[in-house]
């Protein structure tokens, strides 16, 4: 299980633009295992049931840019800044798709 989550992640971030992640199902979707760490809070999927924004559905880029912008530390947060430094662009990106991929409800 880790080592095929291994070879997703190598593979997405090997085939970068190349390989069409809208392609593969949402369950086989790489930036799943990722996106776990954020469901937490999150809500199952990025589907908050209240108190933590909702992340399904939101355009990737608004994601990305928000991500990006914790990191930087430009965006006000209370807890989102310290879990932002712990992951790099290339799993942002998987982050986001997998998010923005998500139905809202
Ligand atoms: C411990 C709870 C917690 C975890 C885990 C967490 N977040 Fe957050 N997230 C928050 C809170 C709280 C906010 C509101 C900003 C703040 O106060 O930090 C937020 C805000 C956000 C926003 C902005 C949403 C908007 O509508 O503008 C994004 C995007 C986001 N988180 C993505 C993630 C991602 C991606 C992960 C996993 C890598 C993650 N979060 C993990 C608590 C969490």
């Amino acid at each position: 299980m880790i080592r095929r989550t291994a070879t997703w992640i190598a593979t997405a971030v090997v085939l970068g633009g190349a390989m069409p992640l809208e392609a593969l199902a949402v369950d086989e979707h790489p930036g799943r295992f990722i996106a776990a760490n954020c469901t937490g809070c999150h809500g199952t999927q990025g589907r908050s049931t209240g108190g933590m924004p909702s992340l399904a559905g939101l355009d990737r880029s608004y994601i990305l840019n928000a991500m990006e912008e914790f990191k930087s530390g430009t965006r006000a947060a209370t807890i989102m800044h310290q879990h932002a430094k712990g992951y790099t662009e290339a799993q942002f990106a998987l982050i986001a798709e997998y998010f923005a991929a998500q139905k809202a409800r």
